[in-house]
């Protein structure tokens, strides 16, 4: 009973045990009475596992990520656990709902019925009176957004979330939300940061967890440098690839958020600091693949004057190939706090140089896993499989706080 209420954050004001075994009485606020009692109920297997759910980003991941908890909310209820999407918000409306959003019909329900986003009035709105539990989902890339998480944990409210910008920003802040949730016995979940749906945290976690130490961490982290290097192998130049690739969709709007690095350099900040590190971004040394003459230039002029910059690529290309190596873009972090992001030349018959055209790979370099390393590989970025991560993420805190799947 205590654990129940204790994990729903239910203050208890005064407990009196009866004659029998089976009777116990207690006193909470009558403000969230309905919310101690589904808590009770839930853990005895009496009713339902409730989980209040805000989405805020509902775009390519967090649209995705609705359709996925769509297609599993029946199927949960029957496993005793009822995810109640109660608010969906984007940069500019949100629905609120009081009971659940009909999943089926969010985007209308959004357009006929929503108001202007206020993040205040959501969070309040999710964390219901009567509902035991509340998680925020963060589906955004807003560093305005990753701000909130810190009041929210220490409200009681869970954060699960794909958005990198939390955890790569100022370690004071990292460590004050990482402080909030221990404080507030909130859960934040962040597996889908690095590598979307593959396990890279919750591995490089088991390995700490179980007393391995970690010598060095180091891996092809960007899908979109994946696919660069993977196809540029002298047939065509590296403008045309690059071209070819935003016009698929591969890259960001502006390729130069991939070419810069700065994305990798953020989740390899993430792995440092799992990993005990107290690395800041301005730790992380970075090579960027963006002329620096194109730098602070329009997104057409840099499009534009790529293959000026086309010579310098295929002679690092062809001097590599000499050698019986290739070409690719790599993060490494290790023990002591040394990191770097660039261009690398590996031999051929290397784990990263035979990859499917958009594969992450993290390779984790351990005590135990010395002589033969832990390979984690798979596609590491598009909308079903991260949404799946977060989504596992989502079971995973579910379970937390005592769903049985
Ligand atoms: N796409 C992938 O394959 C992938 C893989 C791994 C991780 N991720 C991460 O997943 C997150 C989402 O990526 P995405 O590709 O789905 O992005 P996206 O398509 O651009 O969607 C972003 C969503 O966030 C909303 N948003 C932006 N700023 C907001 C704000 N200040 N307040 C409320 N809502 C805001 C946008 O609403 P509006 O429409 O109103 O702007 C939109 O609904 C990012 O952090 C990304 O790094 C993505």
């Amino acid at each position: 009973v205590f654990n129940a209420l204790g994990d729903a954050a239910i203050n208890v004001r005064a407990i009196a045990q009866g004659a029998s075994e089976r009777n116990i009485s207690l006193v909470v606020d009558s403000k969230v009475a309905a919310k101690a009692l589904r808590a009770v109920h839930a853990a005895f297997y009496l009713s339902p596992n409730t989980l209040s759910i805000g989405l805020i980003g509902p775009g390519t991941v967090g649209r995705v990520l609705l359709e996925q908890i769509g297609s599993q909310v029946e199927r949960l209820k029957s496993l005793n656990l009822d995810l109640r999407v109660r608010g969906i918000a984007t940069s500019k409306r949100m629905l609120l709902a009081q009971t659940a959003i009909d999943l089926d019909e969010w985007p209308r329900l959004l357009e006929e019925n929503g108001e202007p986003v206020d993040l205040e009035k959501f969070a309040a709105h999710c964390q219901a009176d009567y509902i035991p539990h509340t998680a925020i989902i963060d589906c955004t890339a807003s560093p305005e957004v990753a701000a909130h998480y810190r009041e929210w944990l220490a409200r009681g409210i869970h954060v699960v979330t794909p958005n990198k910008k939390a955890n790569s920003g100022a370690l004071p802040d990292y460590r004050a939300l990482k402080e909030a949730a221990r404080a507030a016995g909130t859960h934040y979940l962040y597996e889908a940061t690095v590598g979307a749906g593959l396990p890279v945290i919750h591995t490089l976690r088991d390995l700490r967890e179980t007393g391995d130490d970690i010598t060095h961490i180091e891996g092809i982290f960007s899908g979109t440098l994946a696919y660069l290097f993977n196809v540029f192998d002298g047939t065509e130049s590296f403008s045309s690839i690059v071209y070819k690739a935003k016009q698929k969709g591969f890259t960001e709007p502006d390729p130069r958020d991939d070419l810069s690095g700065m994305d990798v350099a953020r989740k390899l900040i993430i792995l440092g600091r799992e990993m005990g590190l107290t690395l800041e971004m301005s730790d992380v040394e970075v090579k960027g693949l963006v002329p620096e003459a194109l730098d602070g230039c329009s997104l057409e002029e840099f499009m534009r004057r790529l293959p000026e910059f086309d010579a310098t690529m295929a002679e690092q290309l062809a001097d590599a190939k000499r050698s019986g190596q290739v070409l690719r873009y790599v993060g490494r972090v290790d023990a002591q706090g040394k990191a770097t992001v660039g261009l690398t030349r590996l031999d051929a018959k290397h784990a990263f140089a035979n990859l499917a055209l958009t594969d992450n790979v993290v390779r984790y370099v351990t005590r135990r896993y010395c002589d033969n390393p832990l390979i984690v590989q798979g596609p590491g970025a598009g909308p079903e499989v991260t949404a799946g991560g977060v989504f596992s993420d989502l079971l995973r805190l579910s379970a937390y706080l005592g769903a049985h799947l």
